[in-house]
């Protein structure tokens, strides 16, 4: 591991003095540019960074075969201007690019799976660092615990765990990365037993902006750790981190997924508030969650939207139907069900890469309005009937998760500022390329999250860090909770660990650079 001044010294460089806010003398990242985006090429920094790196690593260019994938974005509309990509092929590589950036007043960004849908990230313009090549998926020997490396991803993690007999909490959908949404939470099927992604994490390997490496855990920089539980993304990079296993207590998950006709939102809406009530408080927990779309479905009906509802029960058929009895009672135009593994529920072999121009806005309530369901139903038809091009992709969406898991961890504990929160819902459609609706479709979008946000006077509208789009209307206080102490905790967190905020690419505390 090569240090900071011994970097700088071997470079034949003066080492600085440190940083005093509002001193006179700068480091040399705030002397102009050294590279400007007309000379940073992948073989200047090739000669200059490539020796310092680990066998394996990769730097390059625009030219190069691999760029299209190390760049891509799930969602096109968000543009990070890449200059070139850093793939290092170990952990330690990362202290060694930062520093590298730091001293030639480059930008640096991590990307894992490329699924971030924030708008600052088109504030980006620099060196992404590609963890890539960082896949370790390594059971410890205590058979509770798990390194999962910083390039790891939703089915990989599934895969490879239940491969051994283990399962944890990851986000739900298989090409998402894990590091990505553990940083905000991470939502998804075990939370109602384990909670979310991030309160199964005990330790994280983390590189500052200064490229300092540090451990961060209960006795290491725990006021860091607090931060890295829902505010993860503005405070360093993550190496890897260990994380809590839990043995498989099923081989098979039932699913059951429900068509209803628009007739039926009523009751449908009425029965997932009871069911969510139903046991003590909560979902049951190993009803790991309901998915459920607002949705056109045109071999259905070509001008009245459908329910299209789906549960995953983390166990047999008849436990699962005894809960689902409701539901089967309301009267489907079309169902299906079925026993699978967790991966096979997971998709770890279906491809949910598709990218586009998607325009999204999202909310969370404690419960359904069902009069505000009703008028997002009127409203998405009456749009549908407008606007064909961007009818066939849009759709509102709806997230019912058991929740005791993840209730039953203290709110104050973390940065996480939602854990009173029982549903995520969002709208999102995509504007075809090409096309002029993107105003269009965020009006739309903006429409719908009024409806929605109507539908709990008495509240202040959330979102969760994960989905914040970047819209003017998504407050800091409405990500980061609006009990002041959490964003002045996260400000001085922020003063001590980045005080140049480095970190300001995603759903940043801090928007303006230092
Ligand atoms: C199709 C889809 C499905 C989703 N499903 C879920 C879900 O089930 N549950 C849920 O909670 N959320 C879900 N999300 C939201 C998801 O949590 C965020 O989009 C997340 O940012 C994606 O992470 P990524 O690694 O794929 O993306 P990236 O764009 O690669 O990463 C997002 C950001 O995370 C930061 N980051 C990533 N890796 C590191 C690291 N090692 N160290 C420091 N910072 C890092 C960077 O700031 C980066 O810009 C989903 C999103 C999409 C698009
Ligand atoms: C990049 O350009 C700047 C000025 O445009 C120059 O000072 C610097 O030496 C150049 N760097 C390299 C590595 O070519
Ligand atoms: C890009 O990624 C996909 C999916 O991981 C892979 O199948 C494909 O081979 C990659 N393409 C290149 C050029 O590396
Ligand atoms: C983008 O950068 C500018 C300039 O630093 C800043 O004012 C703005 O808030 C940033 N946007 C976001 C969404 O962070
Ligand atoms: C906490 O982090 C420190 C620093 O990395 C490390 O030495 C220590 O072993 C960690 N403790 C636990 C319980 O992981
Ligand atoms: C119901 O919830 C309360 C409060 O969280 C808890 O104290 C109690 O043990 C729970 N009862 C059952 C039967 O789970
Ligand atoms: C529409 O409904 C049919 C019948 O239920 C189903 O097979 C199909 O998958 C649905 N289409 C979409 C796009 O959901
Ligand atoms: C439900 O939403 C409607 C608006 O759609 C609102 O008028 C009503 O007050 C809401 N009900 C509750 C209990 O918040
Ligand atoms: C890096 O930043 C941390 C946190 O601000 C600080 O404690 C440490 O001294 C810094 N290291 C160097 C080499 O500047």
């Amino acid at each position: 591991m090569v240090s900071l001044k011994s970097f700088i010294v071997a470079n034949g460089l003066t080492l600085l003095p440190a940083l005093v806010a509002g001193s006179p003398v700068m480091p040399r990242y705030f002397q102009g540019k050294l590279f400007s985006r007309d000379n940073l090429t992948a073989s200047t920094v090739e000669a200059e960074l490539g020796p310092q790196l680990s066998t394996g690593s990769l730097i390059f260019g625009p030219d190069d075969s691999e760029w299209a994938n190390a760049t891509s974005r799930w969602n096109t509309l968000v543009r990070p201007d890449v200059q070139l990509v850093v793939e290092p092929a170990a952990e330690s590589d990362i202290a060694k690019i930062i520093k590298y950036c730091n001293d030639n007043s480059i930008e640096f960004l991590v990307r894992n799976r490329g699924h971030g849908i924030t708008s600052a990230l088109s504030n980006f313009s620099g060196v992404e660092i590609d963890v890539d090549q960082l896949l370790g998926v390594t059971i410890q020997a205590d058979s509770e615990t798990a390194i999962l490396q910083a390039g790891t991803y939703g089915a990989q993690v599934i895969q490879a765990l239940w491969d051994e007999g283990y399962v944890t909490t990851t986000g739900s959908t298989p090409c998402v990365g894990l590091m990505g949404p553990a940083l905000g939470g991470g939502h998804a099927r075990y939370e109602g037993l384990y909670g979310m992604v991030m309160d199964d994490i005990l330790h994280y390997n983390l590189v500052l902006a200064n490229g300092t490496e540090i451990g961060v855990n209960e006795t290491s920089h725990s006021d860091l750790l607090w931060a890295l539980k829902g505010a993860g993304h503005n405070f360093g990079v993550v190496t890897s981190i260990v994380k809590k296993i839990y043995p498989k207590e099923t081989d098979t998950w039932h699913y059951h997924t429900y068509t209803w006709t628009q007739d039926k939102l009523e009751a449908v809406f009425e029965a997932l508030n009871t069911f969510h009530k139903s046991d003590n408080g909560t979902t049951p927990p190993k009803m790991g969650v309901n998915y459920g779309s607002i949705i056109m479905n045109t071999s259905i009906s070509t001008t009245e939207a459908v329910l299209e509802w789906g549960f995953n029960y983390a166990g047999p058929a008849d436990e699962a139907e005894a809960l689902l009895e409701p539901f089967n009672a309301i009267g489907a135009v079309t169902e299906d069900m079925g026993d699978v593994s967790y991966p096979t529920i997971s998709g770890v072999t279906s491809d949910d890469c598709g990218s586009a121009n998607y325009v999204i806005a999202s909310v969370m309530t404690l419960e359904y309005n069902v009069t505000a369901e009703r008028a997002l139903y009127d409203h998405y038809i009456a749009k549908v009937a407008q606007y064909p091009d961007l009818a066939t992709t849009a759709y509102l969406w709806h997230e019912g998760y058991a929740t005791a898991g993840y209730q039953a961890i203290p709110s104050d504990s973390t940065a996480y500022p939602h854990r009173e929160e029982n549903h995520l819902m969002f709208f999102s459609t995509a504007v075809p390329e090409g096309s002029d609706l993107l105003d269009t479709a965020e009006t739309w979008a903006k429409e719908a999250w009024d409806l929605w946000n109507g539908g709990q006077p008495d509240r202040q509208p959330q979102t969760y860090v994960n989905y914040a789009a970047g819209h003017d209307y998504e407050t800091l206080d409405s990500i980061y909770g609006y009990e002041s102490w959490r964003l002045d905790r996260l400000r001085s967190l922020k003063a001590a660990y980045d005080p140049d905020n480095r970190f300001r690419f995603f759903v940043p505390i801090v928007s303006d650079s230092a």
